[in-house]
């Protein structure tokens, strides 16, 4: 286990540990409610009309469950889902490859929908808009637009950075939802769950001790379970309780509200290096040897919601939350907080 114990769970792509624990039915999907509530009622009126269902865009930080409920969707329509992202369609006939291929009513699925080819967003208007792709093949005095009439079919687009996608993509999406952090007592419950999946013995509060310590979310929590299992294996005889979970997860240096070594590291450079900011996004990405993307989806979305951090239209600035987390006196400058914190 490294300090970028986060980054490697959070960037990484989907093992069989994370496949196995993924909830199979919407019943099984915890928290979301507003929406799960939403896509069930999309899907029940969909499957009324005998329509297929509306293209939906999911947006959230990273490991909330967006994959996850791709493949909900696609069950309880009843349909295939086509899985692909962003960077995979490079070429217009890649594009028309996937959607010449799909039934009707299936799902395409796109993650990372904000880095398609802004060209091959041009393609995708008329797609989901009229069910047709206007490809324009050969080129110079040959060059002629031929028109493919495809099958009705839904797509549902997944991003991380919601800000990112144009207005016309954003537009042509009946559905955008965004999710949020989990609370603690959720995490607890989906930690529990997956205890179950794996027969590992957890108790109330083991489960909420790895739960507060998740980040809000749940890829985190399963690999935080994991740790804590072979933890538990060797030193406490096999059962994760509070005080098993407190020692598996400080030997991993994950402090009791989450932060890990990179989260202390910006705060302290945003503090130390630039007087607790405002400071913009790259010099902070600098000062700590990552890389700005990164800091701007994983590390950040969760310091603004724990009150940490606030994103300000000149730059990054540290709340007094995070001057008292790095033991720094807070400057009588310092807007305090309002003590916004999830858990
Ligand atoms: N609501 C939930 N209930 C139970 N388990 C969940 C829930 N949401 C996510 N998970 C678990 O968390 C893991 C990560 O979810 P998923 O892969 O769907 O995240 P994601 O939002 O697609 O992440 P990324 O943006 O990195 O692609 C899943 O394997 C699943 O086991
Ligand atoms: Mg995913």
């Amino acid at each position: 286990m490294s300090e970028n114990f986060y980054q490697q769970t959070t960037n990484a792509p989907a093992t069989s540990f994370d496949v196995s624990l993924r909830p199979p039915a919407f019943s099984e999907f915890i928290g979301q409610e507003k929406v799960k509530e939403r896509l069930l009622l999309m899907l029940e009126a969909a499957k009324h009309r005998g329509d297929v269902l509306d293209h939906v865009l999911l947006s959230g930080p990273p490991g909330l469950g967006k994959t996850t409920l791709a493949n909900l969707i696609a069950r309880a329509a009843g349909t295939q889902l086509h899985t692909t992202s962003g960077p995979q369609i490079e070429k217009a006939g890649d594009l028309a490859g996937i959607l010449t291929n799909i039934q009707k009513g299936d799902i395409l699925f796109i993650d990372e929908i904000h880095r398609l080819h802004p060209a091959i967003e041009e393609y995708l208007y008329p797609a989901m808009e009229d069910y047709r792709l206007d490809i324009i093949i050969d080129s110079g005095p040959s060059a002629r637009s031929i028109q493919i009439n495809l099958p009705r079919f839904t797509l549902v687009g997944a991003t991380t950075r919601s800000g990112m996608l144009t207005a016309p993509l954003r537009s042509r999406f009946g559905l955008i939802n965004r999710l949020d952090y989990y609370t603690r007592e959720e995490l607890a419950l989906i930690i529990e769950r997956s205890a179950g999946l794996l027969e590992i013995p957890v108790d109330r509060p083991g489960a909420l001790e790895v739960a507060s310590r998740s980040r809000g979310t749940p890829r985190v929590a399963n690999a935080l379970l994991r740790w804590v299992r072979d933890y538990a294996q060797v030193r406490g005889g096999g059962e994760i309780n509070g005080s098993t979970a407190d020692a598996a997860l400080a030997m991993i240096d994950i402090d009791s509200e989450g932060l890990d070594e990179m989260d202390k590291r910006l705060l302290e450079a945003l503090i130390y290096k630039f007087n607790g900011g405002p400071v913009g996004l790259n010099s902070l990405a600098v000062a700590v040897g990552e890389d700005a993307a990164t800091i701007e989806e994983v590390h950040e979305p969760f310091l603004i919601m724990q009150g940490f951090l606030q994103r300000t239209p000149r730059g990054r600035t540290a709340m007094g939350a995070a001057y008292r987390k790095i033991g720094a006196p807070v400057p009588p400058s310092r807007p305090d907080d309002s003590q916004a914190s999830l858990f």
